[in-house]
């Protein structure tokens, strides 16, 4: 990701006493040469004045949704627009509520709405709020619309608790925050398409035969390339999940579909990954009418569906293509067999069944390459993706 010459911070102070740490932050980010905006909520400010912040990062402090001599200045939308990055350190739980919800009822909340930045949260609060089932669906959905955790650590609370909850330290956050900035310049400029999910096929106007695929982990791959500064598009079949924060997200339902999309889109771009749960096959005839039920046992006739990944790698000769294997039995061979058959750069491949991978939450991938390969050990998928992402960038950088 190409930041800006200098480099600039929105950082949001949330309510909790380790909005203390916030202060430290901030110099650190001004001593490294970034351009620090802080913007407080009403609660932060009981805990640490506005001039503290003003007085460290030589710009004033902004807290107020509606004031208008600040919006006459830089209103909200162009203060959403203005940073390379936004960090909310410390983070509440009432925060981390709100941005799940898609609320805006103060500045930072706002902001967070109308940006397409990437987002850092570094939650602080007591232990029992932090392990609150509440407070975990919440973080857990940040993580899957690409918002990057930072923390929390553990140890003694101001309440005089022990447990996990501690904000990380400033110098934590500061190095984790220039690590993932990093870390995303190295697929600037690269337009990567993803294809998620399963795909639908219709048996008539109400039916059809489709599989468990969630689309988790094409998801957490798409919200891992944004991560690393690339453009995603990302061709989705039905899902329930969050579009991820900066992916431009097409939906589509049978594998015909997700084909036409996928030559249209892949002909812009550099990368292709294919985590689909394709469907092989598709209903040999669509019913225009809904099938009545008669005798005791029903035939249907199915028809191959094209195969996308095979397809596309012939249409884009040059593309660096991914595709996944999902495997029950001689795991290696069966994906070393779809890297030839299918002439794609990099396979990833996984055991499924018995609960393995399909609609999960955490995965472990086998890669494989043109001589050579990799293992991804069992971990979140968001951090498999990642990790994925990170060899399909040196991969991709290294072809010839
Ligand atoms: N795939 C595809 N088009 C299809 C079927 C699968 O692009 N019609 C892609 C998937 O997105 C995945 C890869 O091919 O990246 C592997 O899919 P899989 O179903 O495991 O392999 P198949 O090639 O279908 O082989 P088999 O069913 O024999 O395991």
């Amino acid at each position: 990701m190409n930041l800006s010459s200098p480099p600039k911070l929105l950082l949001g102070v949330t309510g909790g006493i380790a909005a203390y740490k916030a202060a430290e932050l901030a110099r650190m980010f001004v001593k490294a040469g970034w351009q620090v905006q802080v913007v407080m909520t009403a609660h932060a400010a009981e805990f640490v004045t506005p001039l503290t912040f003003q007085a460290l990062t030589g710009r004033e402090t902004r807290g107020a949704l509606f004031d208008s001599a600040h919006e006459a200045a830089m209103g909200h939308i162009e203060l959403a627009r203005w940073p390379d990055a936004i960090v909310i350190a410390p983070a509440s739980a009432n925060t981390l509520a709100k941005l799940a919800q898609g609320r805006a009822d103060d500045l930072l909340s706002t902001l967070c709405l109308a940006t397409d930045k990437p987002l850092f949260v570094a939650p602080a609060m007591n232990r029992l709020m932090w392990a609150n089932a509440a407070t975990q669906e919440n973080m857990a959905t940040l993580r899957r619309r690409g918002i990057t955790q930072l923390g929390p650590g553990s140890g003694a609370q101001a309440c005089g608790e022990v447990g996990e909850g501690r904000m990380w330290e400033p110098e934590q956050v500061f190095d984790a925050v220039c690590a993932a900035l990093d870390s995303a310049r190295d697929l600037d400029g690269v337009h990567a398409v993803v294809t998620a999910g399963p795909t639908r096929e219709p048996l008539d106007p109400v039916r059809f035969i489709t599989n468990r695929s969630s689309g988790k982990q094409g998801y957490a791959v798409a919200a891992a390339l944004v991560a690393r500064g690339a453009k995603v598009t990302l061709i989705s079949g039905p899902t329930n999940l969050p579009t991820p924060q900066g992916v431009l997200r097409i939906d589509v339902e049978s594998a015909e579909q997700m084909l036409g999309m996928s030559l249209a889109v892949a002909a812009e771009a550099q990368l292709f990954i294919g985590t689909a749960a394709v469907a092989d096959y598709r209903a040999s005839t669509i019913a225009p009418e809904k099938l009545k039920k008669s005798g005791e046992t029903m035939t249907v006739t199915f028809s191959k569906n094209p195969d996308i990944l095979a397809t596309v790698r012939d249409a884009q000769p040059r593309l660096f293509m991914v595709g996944f294997a999902a495997e029950t039995e001689n795991l290696a061979d069966n994906a070393r067999a779809k890297l030839a058959r299918k002439k794609l750069d990099l396979v990833a491949a996984n055991w499924v069944g018995e609960g393995k991978a399909f609609d999960t939450d955490d995965n472990a991938l086998q890669l494989f390459w043109d001589g050579g390969g990799t293992e991804i050990p069992r971990a979140a998928k968001a951090i498999v993706a990642e990790r994925l992402v990170a060899v399909i960038a040196e991969r991709y950088r290294l072809r010839p």
